[in-house]
């Protein structure tokens, strides 16, 4: 994962995720740029890119905070970058900003359908919570995962 470099989203950098974005496009389960820029102005709430050795963006990362929780609203690493390892890092760069932060727990949901992602989550320690029927547009269920997140006293 060396090769890689973790940004968060500045003004400069919103060109890179409009471009990123268009790889997306077509999934209309995942965010659209807009939505995603309005969020950041609305709700406390930060977004990551993440860039090769060659400068283009590959990897978007979304999270919300609120109180002691954060939640991870969306996460995508372009196809032919897959496999790599970018999705687990933006993950723990997640983890480390929560704990940073002093956070308790970390939230997200996935589709039931989507076993790379539910792979990727279930390794990084995040438990299956419930089954939400119908939450997305397609009529897919999903499942609500959590993670508690533990700190060592000194
Ligand atoms: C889910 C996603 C972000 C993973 O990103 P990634 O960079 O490919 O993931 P990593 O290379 O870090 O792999 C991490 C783990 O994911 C799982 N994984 C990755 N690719 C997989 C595949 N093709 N099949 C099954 N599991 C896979 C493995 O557990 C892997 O760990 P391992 O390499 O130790 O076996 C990526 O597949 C993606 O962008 N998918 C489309 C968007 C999406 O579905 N987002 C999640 C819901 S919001």
């Amino acid at each position: 994962m060396n090769d890689f470099s973790l940004m968060p989203l500045r003004d400069d950098l919103i060109p890179s995720l409009k471009i990123i974005s268009k790889s997306w496009v077509d999934d209309n389960s995942f965010w659209a740029v807009e939505d995603i820029l309005k969020t950041l102005k609305s709700q406390a709430s930060e977004a990551y890119l993440v860039f090769n050795v060659y400068s283009h963006c590959v990897g978007f990362m979304f999270v919300t905070w609120t109180g002691f929780e954060s939640e991870l609203l969306f996460v995508y690493c372009k196809e032919g970058q897959r496999g790599l390892g970018i999705g687990r890092h933006m993950l723990n760069h997640w983890i480390c900003e929560a704990m940073k932060r002093k956070l308790n727990e970390l939230f997200l949901e996935v589709s039931a359908n989507n076993q790379t992602a539910i792979k990727l989550y279930e390794s990084m320690g995040f438990r299956k919570l419930r089954t939400i029927s119908n939450y997305y547009k397609n009529g897919d269920d999903a499942f609500a995962y959590g993670k508690r997140l533990e700190y060592k006293l000194d």
